[in-house]
């Protein structure tokens, strides 16, 4: 596959188009403190970091070097990833569409100011984990009725991605799409009023809410651990 090997960052870095950056954010002050002594601004870094923000590379960087975030999740490797984008200081349109390039061709892409990011971590990058606790408690509930495991599996989270596939190509309202299939008098009414009982919209909104404020929190101990070299710090917009 002509794909080099080696245990040396600086070495993988130097000369490179492109370097993606996709080591823990534990990880990521020691790897660029390595990187920076070969790095240059005609090179473009992506991050897939949880909680490292932009500013946190720039500043490592020696060099005003273009930095792209992005914040994907795992249905990537089927080619159904979300990935959620956003430029760094001196990330200029090419460089945007140059990550937008790479991320497209695992799924779907959108731009977004980075001050959502730590949100996107606790709704599309977290979001298959809790989806995955609803497709199995969908399948518990079948094998409760009566239904074999690997049918009841099949029709949960078939259903899953026929809701998804219905919510993003008729560009309904979730609330319209719950309606239609909603009977007066009939059983979903009777399964929804479970639902709210069980307090399932809050609870999901609680977990997002709970993750993206662990991604804030795990900047602020990284930042703790490792100041900004005073050498490197610039003013925003
Ligand atoms: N998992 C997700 O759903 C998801 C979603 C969005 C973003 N992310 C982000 O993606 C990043 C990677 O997550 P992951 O789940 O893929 O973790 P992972 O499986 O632990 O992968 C981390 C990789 O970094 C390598 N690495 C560790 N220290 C290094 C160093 N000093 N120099 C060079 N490479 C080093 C590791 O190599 P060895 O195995 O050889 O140590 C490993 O290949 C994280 O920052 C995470 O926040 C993950």
């Amino acid at each position: 596959l002509g794909i080099e090997a080696t245990t040396d960052n600086r070495r993988l870095v130097h000369g490179r188009d492109i370097v993606i950056l996709a080591v823990k954010p534990q990880n990521m002050n020691r790897v660029l403190t390595e990187i920076a002594e070969v790095i240059t601004p005609q090179q473009l870094v992506i991050t897939v970091a949880a909680s490292v923000t932009t500013q946190f590379v720039e500043a490592r960087l020696r060099v005003p070097v273009p930095v792209v975030r992005a914040m994907p999740n795992t249905p990537c490797v089927l080619g159904a990833g979300m990935t959620a984008l956003c430029g760094g200081l001196y990330a200029k349109d090419e460089h945007l569409a140059t990550a937008e390039e790479i991320f497209r061709a695992v799924g779907e892409t959108v731009f977004v100011d980075e001050s959502l990011m730590d949100g996107v971590t606790g709704l599309s990058a977290s979001g298959p984990a809790y989806l995955y606790v609803i497709i199995e408690s969908l399948a518990e509930a079948g094998v409760k009725l009566g239904i074999p495991r690997d049918v009841a599996t099949l029709l949960a989270a078939q259903t899953m991605l026929g809701a998804a596939r219905m919510v993003l190509e008729s560009k309904a309202h979730p609330a319209l799409l719950k309606d239609v299939v909603t009977t007066p008098a009939g059983c979903t009414i009777d399964g929804l009023l479970e639902l709210e009982e069980g307090k399932l919209r809050v609870t999901l909104i609680k977990a997002v809410v709970k993750a993206a404020e662990r991604a804030r929190e795990l900047v602020e101990t990284q930042n703790a651990h490792s100041p900004t070299p005073q050498t490197q710090t610039r003013h925003r917009d």
